[in-house]
């Protein structure tokens, strides 16, 4: 019989979720969930004993960063890290350069996290090595609805036909495109909520109508940074609007959980008593699932080179 540690994965990188059939997303949270239980155990693992991982985040990040080197030395490889702040890339360094002078060392596998549509694609092209996409501008981020997926199979024992609200700037957030790409590949519903300035097409603006029904609400940071021009609602407006109060969660299923990818903007887009209420926040879990996601992914990609 196979098993999980045997999956066969026909990928060279994973630059986003469109190419991924569902098989290949079932062998990645099965393997995923196997090692959920080994990183809990806190155990040291072999599995890519001698691999070095360049971990290239040239926009900031906590959890993926940290939870990309925490996977990689879980499974015993070695880890080098790339800030922008600290890097050529503040003297004007183009991303390109960055990458040949990354490949012409040599690491076994890279992730890399860039402001730039595609950036991944050109690690793809460039390192030659294994490229995990951490997130690229607006365009992808995903083992982000990787593990969102993992958290939420865990928690109802299924994703198909669970109805997924994903709620906030859409728009420009590249972990709801993933988590829409993904959810829907493996037959959960997505409904989008979100003002109509960050909205998408299809996507609904009454936030109680939008998440009626739905047996998760994830919630999304502004993206600021990512904005062409300032929102017209202020920060109190959209609180009033946008922000997951309890209230708010009453329009969901009785029993809906929350989720965010983190960071969180407390009092802008959630409040404290539904970010830290333990019978319905999974937001500590999505951070756990994202260490042994991760892992399965640095498993899968390096098949070929060890
Ligand atoms: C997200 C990202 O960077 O896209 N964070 C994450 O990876 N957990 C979300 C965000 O920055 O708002």
């Amino acid at each position: 019989m196979m098993t999980s540690s045997d999956a066969v994965f026909a990928h060279a990188h994973l630059l986003g979720i469109a190419p991924l059939s569902p098989g290949d997303v079932t062998a990645i949270l099965d393997l995923a969930d196997a090692y959920a239980g080994k990183n809990r155990a806190g155990q040291r693992l072999k599995v890519l004993d001698g691999l070095l991982l360049a971990n290239l985040f040239l926009e900031n990040s906590t959890r993926t960063r940290l939870s990309f080197e925490i996977a990689a030395k879980r499974l015993g490889a070695e880890v080098v890290n790339l800030s922008a702040g600290g890097s050529s890339v503040q003297k004007g360094e183009e991303l390109l350069d960055t990458l040949k002078t990354v490949g012409a060392m040599r690491p076994d596998i890279a992730v890399l996290r860039a402001g730039e549509n595609g950036a991944a694609q050109k690690a793809a092209d460039t390192l030659g090595c294994p490229v995990i996409n951490g997130g690229d501008g607006t365009n992808e981020h995903p083992t982000q609805a990787l593990l969102d997926a993992l958290t939420l199979r865990r928690h109802f024992g299924r994703l198909k036909g669970l109805t997924v609200a994903i709620c906030g700037d859409v728009k420009h957030s590249r972990v709801a495109h993933s988590n829409k790409l993904l959810l829907e590949k493996i037959g959960a519903r997505v409904v989008l909520v979100a003002p109509p300035e960050l909205g998408l097409p299809g996507s609904l603006a009454d936030m109680a109508a939008g998440i009626a029904d739905a047996d998760a609400v994830m919630m999304l940071r502004i993206q600021k940074e990512r904005l062409a021009s300032a929102l017209s609602l202020s920060e109190a407006q959209y609180f009033a609007a946008y922000g997951l109060t309890p209230e708010k969660l009453a329009h969901a299923k009785k029993d809906a959980v929350v989720l965010h990818p983190g960071p969180m903007n407390r009092g802008i887009e959630i409040d404290s008593a539904v970010a830290d209420d333990p019978a319905r926040s999974l937001i500590a879990m999505q951070v756990e699932m994202g260490v042994a996601l991760r892992m399965a992914c640095l498993d899968l990609l390096t098949r070929g080179c060890r």
